[in-house]
């Protein structure tokens, strides 16, 4: 889910639209409904989007300052809970002050189309026990999700908005961390960063971003914007050290009727 929309104010869509990738992952029928900061929020007109839907799942996002929607959404016909948070920080730099990236013992390597099969082995070491609003949710299996992060990233590849990068250690070329970006906006979106199992603790978590930073600055941009759920105290505290302001906290709630979640609870 891209940072802007969030931000941009339009009217709730004549339908949900359905996630054919999630709904072919999981086993059930998925839909995304995304709310933004400005818009004129209804529960009852979102509760019954989301019925007329017939979807088995609709994921919800909306920004927090929409108090009322969550109790709104919910009746008999309509089961809901709270799956995660989404707090959103944002940097713009001056050039200037971007903390020196050390080049030393590790580089910032551009990924390609040929490096898919690294990609998806990194990104699964990095995401395997990564606690995202699927976990939230007993009908969905966990593997799926991951399989779902392994997708998201490895699309980047072949994108001309999207970026990943690795960091790797030098000379032997060891995965130690990657990033993937969205790069349509001037100020930059870090979708997925991380660090593989085995070289945590150690600070690459800030190293990378160093060199992260540098690779934005000298494409133009202006700063950078990323998200993680509140429960990840270390990637929030490296943000804050360097300046990261707290922009937006986003609620995503998972809402099934109560027809499906009966059918899938037995299922399971
Ligand atoms: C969260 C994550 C990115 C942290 O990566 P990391 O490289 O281990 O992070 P760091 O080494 O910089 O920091 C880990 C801890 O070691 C400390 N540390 C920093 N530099 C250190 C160093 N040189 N030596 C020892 N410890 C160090 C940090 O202060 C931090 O402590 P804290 O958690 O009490 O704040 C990593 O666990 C991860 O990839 N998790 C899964 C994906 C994820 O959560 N991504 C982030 C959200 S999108």
């Amino acid at each position: 889910m891209a940072y802007g929309d969030f931000l941009n104010t339009r009217p709730l869509p004549e339908r949900v639209a359905e996630s054919l990738l999630e709904s072919r992952r999981f086993g059930l029928t998925m839909g995304r409904l995304t709310l933004a900061l400005g818009d004129a929020v209804n529960p009852d007109d979102v509760k019954e989007l989301i019925l007329a839907s017939g979807l088995d799942l609709t994921i919800l996002r909306y920004p927090s300052e929409h108090i009322r929607v969550a109790a709104g959404l919910l009746d008999d016909r309509l089961i809901g809970w709270h799956a995660d948070t989404l707090l959103y920080f944002e940097r713009a730099w001056d050039p200037t002050s971007l903390r020196p990236a050390n080049a030393g013992n590790v580089r910032l390597v551009p990924l390609r189309a040929e490096h898919a099969g690294l990609l998806a082995t990194t990104v699964r070491d990095v995401f395997s026990r990564y606690g995202n609003h699927y976990a939230a949710n007993p009908y969905l299996n966990q593997e799926a999700a991951l399989d779902g992060y392994v997708e998201w990233a490895t699309r980047a590849l072949g994108s001309s908005s999207n970026s990943a990068l690795m960091l790797e250690s030098v000379p032997d070329g060891t995965p130690l961390a990657v990033c993937t970006l969205n790069l349509e906006s001037d100020i930059a979106e870090i979708e997925l960063a991380g660090v593989v199992s085995g070289a945590r603790g150690q600070g690459i978590y800030r190293t990378l971003l160093d060199h992260v930073e540098h690779w934005l600055q000298a494409r133009g941009k202006s700063g950078v914007v990323i998200s993680t759920q509140p429960g990840t105290r270390t990637a929030i505290r490296a943000w804050t050290e360097r300046g990261y302001k707290y922009a937006l906290g986003v609620n995503t709630m998972h809402l099934m009727p109560s027809e499906s979640f009966r059918r899938l609870a037995a299922r399971n």
